[in-house]
């Protein structure tokens, strides 16, 4: 089962950018565990990021063609993009909402999601293990 893991904005920065509410792994190791845990579950697991919101819609149109589910962070377009939530939309695969945090216990303007209605489910405030989390319910989907 191929799968993208796709990390929206400022992720890149994992590791430094507010330890104390996004830890202290980079996105590189981060990426390694994920894809060697995926091995493990049976799943061939490809990671990108981006900073730039036509590049998150590429990267889906383009899973749609290749991907059998995806495990997306929208990071801060989560609460304000209705061009993501229509390339969610738009595609076939399911695709897994994760959050490092919990945006629930966060700012008010967190709480809103644009995406989560158009994806298979959401898993917010398990800190890198979101992803796993979001791995093992791809699996069961
Ligand atoms: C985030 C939560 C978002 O509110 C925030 O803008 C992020 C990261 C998370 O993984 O907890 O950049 O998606």
């Amino acid at each position: 089962m191929k799968t993208l893991i796709l990390h929206g904005p400022n992720l890149n920065l994992l590791g430094t950018r507010e330890p104390e509410v996004y830890g202290a792994l980079t996105l590189e190791s981060l990426n390694e565990k994920l894809i060697a845990e995926g091995q493990k579950m049976g799943l061939e697991v490809t990671c990108q990021q981006s900073n730039h919101e036509g590049a998150l819609i590429d990267a889906l149109h383009s899973a749609n063609e290749w991907a059998d589910g995806v495990i997306f962070n929208p990071a801060g377009y989560t609460h304000t993009s209705v061009a993501l939530r229509d390339a969610i939309a738009s595609i076939t695969p399911p695709v897994v909402e994760v959050h490092i945090s919990n945006v629930y216990a966060r700012e008010e303007f967190r709480h809103k999601s644009l995406v989560s209605a158009v994806c298979a489910g959401k898993i917010s405030g398990f800190g890198w293990r979101s992803y796993l989390l979001g791995l093992m319910a791809l699996l069961e989907i």
